[in-house]
């Protein structure tokens, strides 16, 4: 109870950022992580460093602010990797968008069976948040076994938030998170928990089937060899230029054929000419042209 109520004193002391503190702190995550904040994010910035100047016992962002310019080495890097925690968005839910994981069984996964002569299927689930976009692939890909029996299958899931990764790897989603797993595939894929009605785990064999890691898109390298791409509701938070930067990264990771899913709110009209748009099921996805 004490801890509580010291807790709220401080929350109560650290106001709003100023709009100068607000600018200094737009830039350095822009900088950092191509997030681009409006000015209309002022009281949601504040709210979420306040997290973390609680955490450290500063009673002011502009304290915070100059420890963060102080700080050099590992101790930067891992003060940086919580800041960018607590700024993120990571809203998502299992089977987000139906219709994607849809075109991705009647159409990417049958297609690529069909033509890739090594028996290697690379999917990189990139800005993956909790891992329910991961683990729906994996439940995806499972469903598709008939077509690619003895292959070699990877689903890389990263994100530029470590907190989400951790409870990723846990596996363990209720409520609003599984509302919209079919109920055949929560029996066939996912574990009751005993001690926690109306909490399931995600079997080993999904489990298995994914690897979670840290990626900052514009700080890190990404991984190769990819056959499917799914990069949705991530952009969103990027401007035109980084958005740019990305789609032109992942056209140089991506196998011909290939397929790179955005989200339903998303386009790449105007931000690439790598990738043509392909109507699959009505979901927005993009193959890669041929290289030049
Ligand atoms: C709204 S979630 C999207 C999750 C999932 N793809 C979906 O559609 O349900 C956006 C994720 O992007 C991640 N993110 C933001 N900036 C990033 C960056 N520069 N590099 C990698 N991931 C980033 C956030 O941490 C967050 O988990």
């Amino acid at each position: 109870m004490k801890r509580r109520g010291k807790a709220l004193v401080m929350e109560l002391n650290i106001k709003r950022l100023t709009e100068e503190e607000f600018k200094k702190f737009a830039k350095l995550i822009h900088d950092e992580s191509g997030i681009f904040l409006k000015d209309s994010k002022i009281t949601l910035l504040s709210n979420r460093l306040r997290k973390r100047l609680q955490a450290l016992n500063f009673m002011e962002f502009a304290a915070y602010y100059d420890y963060l310019q102080r700080l050099s080495g590992d101790e930067k890097k891992r003060e940086y990797e919580m800041l960018l925690d607590v700024v993120s968005t990571n809203e998502t839910y299992f089977f987000r968008n139906e219709r994607h994981f849809d075109a991705l069984i009647q159409t990417s996964i049958p297609e690529l069976a069909k033509v890739k002569t090594n028996k290697k299927l690379r999917i990189w689930s990139a800005a993956c948040s909790t891992g329910e976009e991961p683990y729906t692939l994996a439940i995806c890909v499972l469903e598709c076994m008939k077509y690619l029996q003895g292959w070699q299958i990877e689903i890389i899931a990263t994100d530029i938030a470590l907190s989400v990764l951790e409870f990723a790897r846990i596996g363990e989603y209720s409520g609003r998170r599984i509302e919209k797993v079919p109920p055949e595939y929560l029996n066939k894929y996912f574990i009751p928990k005993k001690s926690e009605p109306g909490v399931y785990t995600v079997k080993d064999e999904l489990k298995k089937l994914v690897k979670f890691s840290y990626l900052n898109f514009f700080k890190n390298p990404f991984p190769s060899d990819l056959d499917i791409i799914f990069c949705r509701n991530v952009m969103i938070y990027f401007d035109k230029e980084h958005q740019q930067k990305l789609v032109g990264d992942f056209f140089k990771v991506i196998n011909n054929p290939g397929f790179l899913f955005i989200g339903h709110s998303e386009t790449l009209h105007s931000i690439s000419e790598d990738f043509v748009y392909r109507k699959i099921l009505e979901a927005p996805v993009y193959v890669p042209k041929p290289r030049r």
